[in-house]
């Protein structure tokens, strides 16, 4: 798979070829998301640590809710990768997590989902998980097109790159049943 260069960044933009007559576009701050959860005793395990079930739930409802944004309809996950917790989450933790829409297909959204742990004395922020979701968009229960994805800056230009090279994993692996 070719590496991405600064040269793809700065002179290809192939979010543009997808582009056909009547699709709205958006960019990515239009859809970002931000979420705060404190840890309360009810998300504890047995470890009186936060529940990786809950985390992944928060992920879930914040990676969709900038799906929601950039679509404007009703979503629902058909993927999610990458789950590794670095840092345990203990009672009365700040959860912060914050969504960005990372490259569209027809239907589906590719969103990436930055969970932190804030440390309420200093206000700062340490990642705890980094998930890429993918989300597709239903009218009438069916698969339906959503807005072309406008990148602005070079983060955002990057993670398309990045995003193509992870929807190409994804259908490997469907054709490979891995
Ligand atoms: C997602 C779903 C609608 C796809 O239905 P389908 O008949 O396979 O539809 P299509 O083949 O047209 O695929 C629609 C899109 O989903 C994508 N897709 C399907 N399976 C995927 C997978 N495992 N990973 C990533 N993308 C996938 C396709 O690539 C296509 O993307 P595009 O429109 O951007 O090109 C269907 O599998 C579904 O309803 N799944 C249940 C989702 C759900 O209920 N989630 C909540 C938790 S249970």
């Amino acid at each position: 798979m070719e590496n991405i260069t600064d040269d793809m960044i700065q002179n290809l933009s192939p979010w543009n070829d997808g582009i056909k007559p009547g699709d709205i576009t958006k960019t990515v701050k239009e859809s970002a998301c931000e979420q705060a959860y404190q840890v309360s005793p009810r998300y504890l395990n047995a470890a009186g640590r936060l529940f990786g079930g809950d985390l992944l739930s928060w992920i879930d409802l914040t990676g969709a809710l900038a799906a929601k944004r950039h679509c404007n309809m009703p979503v629902s996950t058909v993927a999610i990768d990458n789950i590794h917790f670095a840092k345990p989450l203990h009672l009365g933790d700040i959860a912060i997590l914050i969504s960005n829409v990372t490259h569209v297909g027809n239907s589906t959204m590719e969103v990436r989902v930055n969970s932190y742990v804030e440390d309420l004395a200093t206000g700062h922020r340490s990642l705890v998980n980094t998930a890429y979701l993918v989300y597709v968009a239903l009218k009438d229960e069916k698969p339906s097109r959503v807005p072309r994805l406008i990148p602005e800056t070079d983060i955002e230009k990057r993670e398309w790159f990045a995003g193509e090279k992870r929807n190409e994993i994804r259908k490997s692996r469907r054709k490979e049943g891995i």
